[in-house]
């Protein structure tokens, strides 16, 4: 088999840019190699075997590759965590234009997933203390990995805790892109391979969203940032009817959908 028909075989179960992606994954090398040797014969690759079988069982190919691409970077992933989506990169921006208010920050994350929000944080807050949990070990070492790549080891505490259960800290910033979709809803196959305790957020969806706004005003922090669904601006603006605070914007994703809100308690 040369290199162009493995491409085609690829693609018969994905797209050509994802076929590009995963044969230059097996062959370690780049994709201009792969243009330039089309016709090069492939030795049987067993690999190629197990990438066709992973992509029949619908797995996202950034699994397959152990890797994502965000906010210009680099991940390791692993299906111990969810996939990090691009929305993601406005809630971090959200959060570094509300850290300016601050000289040392303190964030805590809930639910720090691969790690992505929390470690582009440290990274962009060379004074922030940074503080991270999640329920789900696997995704915690996923995080770890992440932390190690990127040298912010000792800039992000992180424990296995629910919320913030077991942390005596304050926070002057709590940061979340919660499970938020409700549990009956009906996932597209791919999204199957994804943790789901990373997507389900309770019979409506929005439970976890509520505690972690009780958390924020029981923590006096200063402010809440989180991601939501995007139906669900309406139910957070309900929730927060009759409580007190300062203010509450909404932003939206770049494809206009309301994503994500900024409590300032
Ligand atoms: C939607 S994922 C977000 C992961 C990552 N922060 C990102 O943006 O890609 C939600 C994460 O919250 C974690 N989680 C769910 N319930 C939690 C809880 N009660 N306390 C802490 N983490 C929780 C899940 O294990 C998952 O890693």
């Amino acid at each position: 088999m040369t290199i162009k028909e493995a491409l085609e075989e690829i693609s018969k179960l994905s797209s050509p840019k994802e076929a590009t992606i995963l044969l230059s994954h097996i062959l370690n090398c780049d994709t201009i190699y792969l243009i330039l040797n089309e016709k090069k014969e492939l030795k049987k690759l067993k690999k190629l075997d197990e990438i066709l079988i992973k992509l029949k069982q619908n797995t996202p190919i950034e699994y397959i590759t152990n890797k994502v691409s965000f906010y210009s970077q680099e991940f390791f992933i692993g299906e111990g965590a969810l996939i990090p989506r691009p929305e993601t990169e406005i809630l971090i921006d959200e959060v570094l234009k509300v850290a300016k208010n601050f000289e040392t920050p303190r964030i805590a994350e809930i639910g720090i997933g691969s790690g992505i929000i929390s470690i582009i944080l440290a990274l962009n807050l060379p004074t922030a203390h940074c503080l991270a949990t999640d329920i789900s070990f696997e995704a915690i070492k996923i995080a770890k990995i992440n932390m190690k790549k990127f040298e912010v080891e000792n800039r992000i505490k992180i424990f296995h805790s629910s919320y913030l259960d077991g942390v005596a800290e304050d926070f002057d910033i709590i940061v979340s892109n919660p499970p938020y979709v409700a549990n009956n809803f009906k996932l597209e196959k791919k999204l199957s391979h994804e943790p789901q305790n990373a997507l389900f957020g309770g019979e409506i969806g929005d439970e976890i969203l509520k505690n972690i706004i009780d958390l924020s005003y029981e923590r006096k922090t200063k402010y809440l940032i989180c991601e939501m669904g995007y139906d669900q601006k309406e139910k957070i603006e309900n929730y927060l009817k009759n409580r007190d605070y300062e203010k509450l914007d909404f932003y939206k994703d770049l494809a206009g959908i309301d994503r994500g809100f900024i409590l300032k308690l």
